[in-house]
């Protein structure tokens, strides 16, 4: 071995591992490519071990070479690995791409379901006259569901309402949202305008009508010279934001124990405009809800004197009121909970 053979040596190793990192196609490939050439028993140093047969004063030139030659291909691979890399990155980049602009899958819309919407629009328009919405419980006893909306024990009224009662004695699920004008009464001081809309509980025979649980919203209005002229124009005004402006009304003698006189509100039917039709059984009248002017008994049962207060009070049941808007006929469905049948409302 000697000067030349070891130089001309280093030098080709230079020209081919230059050309090796330039075919190299990854990152991985070059990084073999480092270790077989400059890794501690690489190449280079494969050719370094010939230095020792050289005369002393050679090793250095030799060293040099070899030294130019590290450094060249170490520059080369270097820059070999930026290219990939960069490129790699390009790939990737190029593979990931996300599409902004692609349509998102459509979000499932939920809905009110239509007892609350209806009761939500009732609770609208009576708030514009300075209702307030108040809540009452659903469980209430035998005092504050009749006595003191003035049904006695054995009043042959209670056949209005079947009781479901609960296995706590003197407990039972109020038959209708009524007893809130006693808890308002005693709870604030007129001029009461009050709202009280909730679930009520009947022992019925489920038909197309009849449920044993539905909705009720009570309203009551308590001042000084509130009248029954009162009750009408409040009533007119809610039958028509609710039914259409203009549709004719009417009050129809009824009876309520806590009210006196009681009243039928009806409205001219949706249908058939007032000329007969079956939606409204023929009469052109669409009942709407019961009302009347607040029994004296009641007041004084609420605390107040019936000498310096008057009030009126109604109850109407939101289910009744979104079939009729909606002519819907069967009452069973707002309790079925079919997705088909609640998804209709938005
Ligand atoms: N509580 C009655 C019922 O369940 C509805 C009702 C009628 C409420 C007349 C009232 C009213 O406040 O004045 O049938």
């Amino acid at each position: 071995m000697d000067l030349a053979q070891l130089t001309s040596d280093l030098d080709a190793l230079a020209v081919e591992t230059a050309a090796a990192i330039g075919a190299a196609p990854d990152i991985a490939a070059l990084e073999t490519i480092e270790v077989e050439v400059l890794g501690k028993k690489g190449r280079l140093t494969g050719v370094l071990r010939g230095i020792g047969a050289l005369p002393v004063e050679d090793r250095p030139k030799v060293g040099a070479v070899a030294n130019r030659v590290r450094t060249a291909i170490e520059g080369a691979i270097t820059g070999r690995r930026e290219v990939l890399g960069s490129a790699e990155l390009d790939a990737r980049l190029r593979a990931e791409v996300v599409d902004v602009t692609t349509p998102g899958r459509p979000i499932r819309r939920g809905s009110l379901h239509p007892s609350l919407e209806s009761m939500a629009e009732i609770a609208r328009i009576f708030g514009q006259f300075g209702f307030v919405v108040y809540e009452s419980p659903e469980i209430e006893n035998d005092l504050t569901n009749f006595q003191l909306l003035n049904i006695p024990p054995d009043h042959p009224a209670r056949d209005l309402w079947d009781t479901l009662y609960l296995d706590v004695p003197g407990h039972l699920l109020r038959t209708h949202t009524s007893p809130g004008q006693i808890h308002v009464m005693r709870t604030v001081k007129p001029p009461i305008r009050a709202l009280l809309p909730g679930r009520c509980f009947r022992y019925e025979a489920i038909d197309a009508s009849h449920g044993t649980e539905f909705f009720q919203v009570e309203g009551l209005m308590v001042d000084e010279g509130t009248t029954l002229g009162d009750l009408r124009g409040l009533l007119d005004e809610f039958a028509h934001a609710m039914f259409g402006a203009g549709k004719r009304t009417r009050f129809r003698p009824g009876y309520y124990p806590f009210t006196e006189p009681s009243v039928a509100f009806d409205v001219e039917c949706l249908v058939c405009g007032g000329v007969g039709c079956p939606a409204c059984g023929r009469s052109g009248w669409m009942t709407i809800l019961g009302a009347g002017m607040v029994h004296p008994v009641v007041l004084r049962n609420g605390g107040l004197d019936p000498e310096r207060y008057q009030g009126f009070a109604f109850g109407m049941g939101p289910e009744r009121i979104s079939m009729l808007r909606h002519g819907i006929n069967d009452i069973r469905l707002f309790l079925e909970n079919d997705l088909r049948f609640l998804g209709q409302f938005r």
